[in-house]
């Protein structure tokens, strides 16, 4: 599978110094779904403004099918399509046409049988005379991914495609997605939903503040989900980790007062039994025992909240 988009070292900072951007490097593969968590203010719509062109970046490239979106960007434009976080609509202007004006924008010739296919795709056929105005906000919602998809994008930006979208509309979207990306359509959203990033993502990447925290495979994220840890406390902290019990699914907290052990729910042996039998022996007195499951959403805050410590020490410096 070859790279369709590729971000190097993309940087943005807006006027008054505001550096939105820290430096993402990133590349997209053709056909994936990447959904991109991160809390408000992450950077997550400048990232796809920036590569859409519509923002300018303040250094760094990006290419879209090899053609870098500056140098390059009427070959770069054609292959992008892009459903905004806001929406943005004439009000007295007819579905169809609002639809065909977009296909046109993107030099594309008129083709009624495209714009046809498409507003049936998205329940808007029988909508097609209707006014803007005149349609509900997950109508007018659809209306914008009508007209991202109105030139036969192969790479679609989805900005925040569900947010304020209730379940109905938001599994069909899930539906609609799912269909582009068996046209081989390659599709980039963003989400505050975790569970639709789990739903419909090949991959996942969380920004925050500007940066890049992680991008990884939703599998190998879910495998992680499967695990859990368990944290014997002991009444008295010690240094290190017996000998007698080390084992590479053990460590010791960071005070010495915990030790952690993780293990697979899944597995018919969890080795809890053994490994409490063995703390005892090597002369450790519990305090107590927890259990923790980690989730998506647990890896998303820990990494939020990492990225919130770090901005505090270098103001600590500063
Ligand atoms: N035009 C602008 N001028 C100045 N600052 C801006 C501008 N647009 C965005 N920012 C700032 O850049 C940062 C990132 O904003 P951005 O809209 O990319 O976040 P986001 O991750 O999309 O958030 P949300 O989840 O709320 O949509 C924010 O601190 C925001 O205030
Ligand atoms: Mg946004």
């Amino acid at each position: 599978m070859h790279n369709i988009v590729e971000i190097n070292n993309l940087k943005k900072s807006y006027k008054g110094g505001f550096e939105a951007l820290k430096g993402i490097n990133l590349t997209i593969r053709q056909g994936e779904i990447l959904a991109l968590l991160g809390p408000n203010g992450a950077g997550k719509t400048t990232l796809i403004s920036t590569i859409c062109g519509i923002t300018t970046a303040t250094s760094g490239t990006v290419s879209v099918g090899g053609h870098d979106t500056v140098k390059d960007y009427r070959a770069a434009r054609k292959l992008i399509g892009l459903v905004p976080q806001e929406i943005h609509l004439e009000p007295f202007e007819k579905v169809i046409n609002t639809v065909r004006f977009s296909r046109g924008l993107f030099g594309a010739g008129s083709d009624d049988a495209v714009i046809e296919k498409i507003l049936r795709q998205l329940s808007l056929w029988d909508k097609k005379d209707s006014q803007i105005r005149a349609l509900s906000g997950g109508m007018k919602r659809r209306v914008l991914i009508a007209k991202a998809l109105a030139h036969n994008p192969r790479v679609l930006f989805l900005d925040e495609p569900t947010a304020g979208v209730d379940v109905e509309l938001r599994k069909d979207m899930w539906q609609i997605v799912a269909g582009l990306k068996a046209d081989g359509v390659t599709i980039i959203l963003t989400t505050h939903y975790i569970e639709e990033a789990e739903a419909i993502a090949d991959r996942v990447g969380v920004i925050t503040k500007g940066e890049l925290m992680l991008v990884e495979e939703k599998d190998t994220l879910m495998a992680r989900m499967g695990q859990k840890e368990l944290e014997v406390q002991l009444s008295e902290p010690i240094s290190a980790v017996p000998d007698a019990i080390a084992s590479d699914a053990l460590r010791l907290s960071a005070d010495g007062t915990a030790l952690i052990y993780t293990y697979d729910t899944r597995k018919e042996r969890t080795g809890i039994t053994s490994l409490l039998a063995k703390v005892s022996e090597a002369g450790l007195v519990l305090r107590d025992v927890v259990t923790r499951q980690s989730s998506l959403e647990e890896v998303f805050v820990n990494l939020v909240h990492k990225a919130d410590e770090k901005t505090s020490q270098s103001e600590d410096a500063a």
